[in-house]
């Protein structure tokens, strides 16, 4: 019937295997509206969002559309997250493992499994580590890892 069956069914079997430990899209946003009420009252990273967001309820639309086109492959979001923490030129990679540190944080107080704890810690470790070294590679043109290549080589 669909002319893409396979995507259709990887999609289908990506969103089973999250909701099978917790996953669903109540807990998604359950997860965004917590993690976003602490960070906005970060020391260091509130005056962060708080400069650039102007409208949280939006912001948090948006974040619950992004996790579950990640955790659940929707294609509910469509944005481009590179080029807007590319342009936030207060956040290296201090200011990554700090937002790390209080995903995680908020996981271990609300997730309703390990395992959901472990599947969305891990995602979410992977896209931070991306846009880091998409920003590291607009700002110094290279990767800190592939400059020491460079060196030794
Ligand atoms: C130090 C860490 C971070 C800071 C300070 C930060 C801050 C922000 C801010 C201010 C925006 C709004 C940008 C705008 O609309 O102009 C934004 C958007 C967004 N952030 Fe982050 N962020 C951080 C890390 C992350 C991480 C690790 C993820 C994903 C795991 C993430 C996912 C997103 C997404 C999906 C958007 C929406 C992008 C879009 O509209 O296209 N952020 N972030």
């Amino acid at each position: 019937m669909t002319p893409h069956p396979h995507a259709a069914s990887a999609r289908d079997a990506k969103k089973a295997a999250a909701e099978a430990v917790g996953v669903d899209e109540e807990y998604i946003g359950l997860l965004v509206e917590n993690f976003y009420a602490r960070i906005r009252y970060d020391a260091m990273l509130g005056p962060v969002f708080n400069s650039r967001i102007k409208a949280w309820p939006e912001h948090l639309e948006r974040m619950k559309q992004f996790w579950r086109s990640v955790l659940h492959n929707s294609g509910s979001f469509s944005g481009n997250p590179m080029l807007k923490h590319v342009a936030i030129p207060q956040i290296g990679a201090v200011e990554f493992d700090h937002w790390l540190a209080l995903f995680e944080q908020t996981l271990a107080e609300t997730a309703p499994s390990d395992a959901a704890r472990q599947l969305i810690a891990g995602r979410a470790r992977m896209i931070a580590d991306s846009l880091l070294s998409g920003i590291h590679i607009h700002r110094d043109g290279l990767l800190p890892s592939r400059m020491k290549g460079v060196q030794h080589a």
